[in-house]
This record gives C-alpha cells, sequence and structure tokens, in this order.
C-alpha cells in the first residue's frame, strides 16, 4: 500500500468530490471538459473497442469515448456517489455504464479492455502505484493507457502565494487536515508522469500538454475558485465563517498587490500533461 495511504484521507477526497460534484462541470469555464477532449483524442478510441474510465467523475471522458466505440462499451468507476449521479444523468449513449468501486480494486478479469482513461484522477488515488497495477492487470496484451494530470509548476506567483498560505490559515483555525505527500504535487511533471508509467509496466507513446489560465476580478472570485481546486483549499475556505472570510479576502487582495506588477494579481494557470501508453 501507498505510504500516502490512510482511510482518512479517502474519505477526505470523497467528500470533496461529493461536494463539488453539481459544480464541477462548470468549474473554471469548463476547463475540466476540455482537458477530457483532449485525453480522448490521444487517446484515439475505436469501433468495438472495450473501456475503463478509472476516477470517472462525472463522466466527462466517458461520455466522449461512449459514441466512439459503440457498438463497444465503456464502464466507468468512482469513489464519489455524487460524482456518478452526475455521470448517469449526462449524456444518452446506452453503451456506458457508471459503477462505484475504488481504482486500486477492481473487480474485472485480467485483460478485458482495450483501452484505460485516467483523466485528472491519478493524483488523487489513495494508492496510484496499485491503481496503475490493477489498469495494467484488466488490459489486453498491447492494450492503451491514456491519463492526464495537472503540471503544478506552471502555477502562477498569485497561484503560489495563495497556496502557500493555506497550511498557516489551517493552523490559525485550529483545522488538522489530512494532506497527501508533497510527490503527488509533481505527477503532472513531463519528466515524472512518463516515468510512473514505465515503472507500471507501460510503453511511453506520446506526451502532450495543454496550458489554459485566466484572471478573477476580485479576491471573492479568486477564493470561490480556488475552492474548486482540491480539497484542502475547499474545505479550508468552506469552514470559515463571514467574518474569517472576509479576513481571507483582504490578506489575498494584499498578496495580490506584493507581487508588484497588476498584471500578475488575480492570474491562474491551469496546465495539464497528458500521455499516451500502451501495456509491455
Ligand atoms: C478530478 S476528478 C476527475 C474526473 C474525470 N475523470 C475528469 O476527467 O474530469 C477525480 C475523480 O477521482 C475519483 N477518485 C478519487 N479516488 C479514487 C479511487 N481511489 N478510486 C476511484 N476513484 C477515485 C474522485 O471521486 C473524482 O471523481
Amino acid at each position: 500500500m501507498d505510504p500516502d495511504y490512510s482511510d482518512e484521507m479517502v474519505d477526505h477526497v470523497v467528500d470533496f468530490f461529493d461536494r463539488v460534484a453539481p459544480f464541477y462541470d462548470a468549474w473554471a469555464g469548463g476547463q475540466h471538459g476540455r482537458v477530457a477532449s483532449r485525453l480522448v483524442d490521444l487517446a484515439a478510441p475505436a469501433k468495438n473497442e472495450h473501456v475503463l474510465d478509472v476516477g470517472t467523475g462525472t463522466g466527462l471522458v466517458a461520455h466522449l469515448v461512449a459514441p466512439r466505440v459503440n457498438p463497444g462499451m465503456v464502464i466507468g468507476i468512482d469513489l464519489s456517489e455524487n460524482m456518478l449521479r452526475i455521470a448517469r444523468t449526462n449524456g444518452k449513449d446506452k453503451n456506458v455504464q457508471f459503477v462505484g468501486m475504488a481504482a486500486e480494486r477492481l473487480v474485472f478479469r485480467p485483460e478485458t479492455f482495450d483501452l484505460v482513461t485516467m483523466g485528472e484522477a491519478l493524483a488523487y488515488f489513495a494508492d496510484p502505484t496499485e491503481a496503475l497495477a490493477e489498469a495494467h492487470r484488466i488490459l489486453r496484451p498491447g492494450g492503451r493507457l491514456a491519463v492526464s494530470c495537472l503540471r503544478r509548476s506552471l502555477n502562477t506567483r498569485a497561484q503560489d502565494l495563495f497556496f502557500q498560505g493555506l497550511a498557516p490559515l489551517a493552523r490559525r483555525h485550529y483545522l488538522s487536515l489530512p494532506r497527501y505527500s508533497s510527490e503527488r504535487a509533481r505527477f503532472g511533471e513531463p519528466d515524472v508522469l512518463p516515468q510512473i508509467l514505465s515503472g507500471a509496466g507501460f510503453e511511453v507513446g506520446r506526451l502532450t500538454e495543454m496550458v489554459t489560465g485566466g484572471r478573477t476580478s476580485d479576491a471573492r472570485e479568486w477564493t470561490e475558485l480556488m475552492a474548486g481546486a482540491g480539497p484542502l483549499p475547499y474545505t479550508l475556505i468552506r469552514a470559515l465563517g463571514p467574518r474569517y472570510r472576509g479576513e481571507l479576502e483582504a490578506e489575498v487582495e494584499a498578496a495580490m498587490a506584493s507581487l508588484g506588477d497588476p498584471d500578475d494579481a488575480f492570474r491562474y494557470h491551469h496546465s495539464y500533461v497528458l500521455v499516451a501508453a500502451r501495456k509491455r
């Protein structure tokens, strides 16, 4: 089991996705959908293929894959019931199903799928190594894996400043929140993700990158956007009552001003690395 694994962390992650489920598809102007679309293009699903979408969430990837493999099947698995509920109501394709299941414990027989997709999910899994071992097990010989991962090193100075302030903020409010090790933050680097996949028995093929970004108009919009960025900012920001929320927004304003260049203030980048690989 991954040293990062703890039941508390799994609960924290699943609780976050259960809560953000209704807003997930619209977050940051529908950015998750654009990443999903790029991942599906990279994965190149073909007619008749059987596909497993691991950490399917609201099914953004699965729903794009379904018409391309029809009459092949797509199964999307996830641990968040609220995400799965939305996945089941989105889309009309009959050849896609959504099931509650852990990425680390797939119930499928070995060598049953042609393609496994993992959109923006690997870094959230309790045990990424085990999740990749399971993907490898259920893929047919020569089967494909397509993974997308947030590349955090391309965050802006404004994001870095904000995220660095979260741990002290939690301490000030006596909130002890579980966190994954900092190693996870490097999963989406172009020199790290291929290595992880290669170590899991995959031959790495194409790697592509996608960079999106923008600016929020003020501290309120900024904290709202960042609340959707992960379990830690979400839990912290939602835990603050109106008074402390106001204080946080004032601190964010001051931090943005401290950047010097007004063009840097409230600017965010969301960058992704996408990799296609094949089972060795
Ligand atoms: C950022 S969302 C990605 C959703 C979707 N794949 C996409 O591309 O938009 C990550 C998903 O992984 C799921 N997840 C986290 N840990 C999991 C695990 N151990 N097994 C299965 N799913 C998990 C979460 O519930 C969440 O829905």
